[in-house]
Formats: C-alpha cells, sequence, structure tokens
C-alpha cells in the first residue's frame, strides 16, 4: 500500500471509540492535550462538525482510512466567515507514523475545505518539540509565522508554541491553480 491508497471518510459518531483509542495512545497524548476527553465531549464534536458547505457550521472531521482500517483524523475547526480563516488538526494512529500518510491526508483535507469560497487562510500550531508535526505543517505548503514562548501549559509543563499559516494564494499557486 502507499499514500495513495488512503481515504478522507467524513465523521460519524461510530468513529468515536477509535478515536478515543487514539487519542490514548502515548505519541498522541504526549503532544495533546487530551486529559479532559470524555465519549460525551467527543461524540459532541463529532455531531457539531458539519457537512462541507452547510451554513454556520464551525467546523469539519474526517476520519482518514488507509487499506480500509481507520488510522487517524484530520480537521478544520473554529471557522470564520467573517475572517475567511480556520484552523487545521491532525492526528494519526502510532502504528502508520512516518510513511507520509499525516501529510496525504492532511493534503486531501485542503483540496476539500478551499472548495469554500470565504476561506482565504487556514492557520495551526505545533509544539516546538513536535517535529512530525512540524513536518506535516510544511510538506502541505505552512509557513512557520513565529514563536510563541511558554505559551501553553503541557503535562504540567510550560512549553514553546509555534504558530503557521497558510494562505489560500499560496496554496493555489503550489498546486498550480
Ligand atoms: C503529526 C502526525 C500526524 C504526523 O504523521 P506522519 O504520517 O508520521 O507524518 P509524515 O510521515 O507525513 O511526516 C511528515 C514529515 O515529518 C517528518 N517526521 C516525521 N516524524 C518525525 C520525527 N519524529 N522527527 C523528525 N521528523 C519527523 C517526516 O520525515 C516528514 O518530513 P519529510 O517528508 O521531509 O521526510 C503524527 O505524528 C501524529 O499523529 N502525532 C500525534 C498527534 C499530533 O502531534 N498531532 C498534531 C498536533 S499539532
Amino acid at each position: 500500500m502507499s499514500p495513495s491508497d488512503l481515504r478522507l471518510v467524513p465523521a460519524r459518531v461510530e468513529h468515536v471509540d477509535f478515536w478515543m483509542a487514539l487519542r490514548a495512545e502515548p505519541a498522541a497524548r504526549r503532544f495533546v492535550d487530551t486529559e479532559d476527553d470524555s465519549r460525551e465531549a467527543l461524540v459532541r464534536r463529532v455531531l457539531e462538525a458539519g457537512p462541507l458547505g452547510a451554513p454556520r457550521v464551525k467546523g469539519f472531521r474526517w476520519f482518514v482510512e488507509y487499506g480500509g482500517a481507520l488510522v487517524g483524523t484530520v480537521s478544520t475547526r473554529d471557522v470564520s466567515r467573517e475572517h475567511g480563516r480556520a484552523q487545521v488538526g491532525y492526528m494519526l494512529s502510532q502504528a502508520y507514523h512516518g510513511r507520509g500518510l499525516g501529510s496525504r491526508a492532511v493534503a486531501m483535507m485542503l483540496e476539500e475545505v478551499f472548495q469554500l469560497p470565504f476561506l482565504q487562510r487556514l492557520w495551526l500550531t505545533t509544539l516546538s518539540e513536535n517535529l512530525a508535526s512540524q513536518g506535516v505543517a510544511r510538506n502541505v505548503g505552512f509557513t512557520l509565522e513565529g514563536t510563541m514562548h511558554a505559551h501553553c501549559v503541557l503535562h504540567g509543563e510550560r512549553k514553546d508554541q509555534q504558530f503557521w499559516g497558510l494562505s489560500r494564494r499560496t496554496w493555489e499557486a503550489r498546486r498550480g491553480g
């Protein structure tokens, strides 16, 4: 199998058990605050994620299938029509790390969300020590815009957080559109 065998499927409540297990993996907990996860909270997040193009929806989520198995999730949340922007997130099961699948899944999501004509800019944050996440951001065209020093606390420790941005213009230029 290759990264081209990936498929994004719109989030459904049946995906929540997989999502809970994914968020409990050490590789995810190392970089993402999953302390307050509850089944109800994750179900709510799935139900709030609307189909692309639905008016007033604040976010979109897909689960990632690879060879028919669920391997991760990608999302675009905090959608602001007023500012034409949204925040990107991604998480892949650790058994599938390091094969280019994260970059491929996020690139596929960008193809979906940039169909929204109001969307002009995407942003995301990474922890300074999360090199894989930075690699994904760079691979799909995000530019490092700055570092917010000691900006957040994870597992009781203050962490530097990096801020990344991708404009529609940059994304279109990269894909020759
Ligand atoms: C972030 C994540 C989705 C990356 O998934 P992935 O499929 O392993 O990523 P890719 O294989 O596409 O790799 C992306 C780039 O990062 C690099 N990279 C991956 N792991 C790395 C590591 N541990 N150290 C340094 N670079 C790394 C890869 O080499 C690749 O760069 P390249 O194409 O120039 O070689 C995955 O690590 C993950 O789910 N982590 C836990 C959750 C998380 O951190 N989410 C993001 C929160 S901001």
